[in-house]
């Protein structure tokens, strides 16, 4: 059975992206098939594993979500392989930022992208397909969920970081509505700087929130996360043994046991 993940929170810059694709990496690296889908129209997944001019290809080529959700073609002839094996990926595109539009009035709006990803589901071709969705409490977001088996929630550690997440947690809830099933397997703490005493003070926060899972795995701020980005790769490809790689690593274990692997 596949299992589909879905990485939001509201407050941008919290490492949902960089998450996904460097959690999709470590299990398409351990033998599962893993299907990255970009849900975000900044395209942030589809660019961490393709250059700029790879992901503008994509877009020519017709091979984004927003095509396939407008088209109503087969998913899976969108899907494009990436450089690793095993991990293959559904591309975004700029179009998403109008879901919103489309959305209203539709049919079962909450479960437009579900319907969709059913096609891809029943086929069991991969193991595991993650969402990565954009910084919005949306109802665009509430179909990333409702199409999803659980749910990550990355966080900043800092002040604003920790300001967003009553509200993402209560958007939870809310989706519980539509999707009584969806399961929070956590939140997970990202750029976490141990030098600053803020890092302490959310992790004792977050400890104190009742009902919440907390990952033990913390995502330290590691520059090669930029680099590897930069360099159109997940970390774990760019720099195998850096610490958010190695970090990657076992957030990738604890999911695994979570999803009851
Ligand atoms: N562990 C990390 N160390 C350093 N920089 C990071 C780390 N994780 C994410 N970043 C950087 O923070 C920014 C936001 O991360 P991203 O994954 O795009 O967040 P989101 O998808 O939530 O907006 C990006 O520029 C990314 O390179
Ligand atoms: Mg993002």
């Amino acid at each position: 059975m596949t299992k589909v993940l879905c990485f939001a929170n509201n407050k941008g810059g919290s490492g949902k992206s960089t998450t996904c694709s460097s959690v999709g990496y470590v299990l398409a690296g351990k033998g599962k098939k893993v299907l990255l889908v970009d849900a975000d129209g900044q395209m942030n997944l589809t660019l961490s594993c393709f250059s700029e001019e790879q992901a503008l290809g994509f877009l020519e080529e017709n091979k984004h979500l927003y095509y396939g959700l407008s088209s109503q073609v087969s998913p899976q002839t969108l899907v494009v392989a990436t450089d690793f094996e095993n991990l293959y990926m559904l591309p975004g595109s700029p179009a998403l930022s109008q879901m919103e539009g489309v959305l209203h009035g539709a049919y079962e709006k909450q479960f437009v992208l579900r319907k969709y990803l059913e096609r891809i589901k029943k086929e069991n071709l991969y193991d595991y397909i993650l969402i990565d969705a954009p910084p919005a409490l949306s109802d665009w977001t509430t179909n990333i969920m409702c199409a999803s088996d659980g749910l990550i929630i990355p966080v900043e550690a800092s002040p604003w970081g920790l300001f967003g997440l009553a509200n993402m947690l209560e958007f939870y809830t809310n989706t519980l509505l539509y999707a009584p099933d969806l399961q929070l397997y956590g939140v997970l703490v990202t750029k976490a700087d141990v030098r600053k005493n803020y890092f302490k003070q959310t992790m004792e926060t977050l400890s104190a929130l009742p009902d919440v899972r907390v990952f033990s795995t913390v995502i330290h701020v590691d520059s090669h996360v930029e680099w590897a980005q930069e360099n159109s790769r997940p970390v774990g490809a760019y720099a195998k043994s850096c610490r958010a790689a190695k970090e990657y690593v076992k957030l990738a274990k604890e999911i695994e046991e979570y999803a009851g692997w």
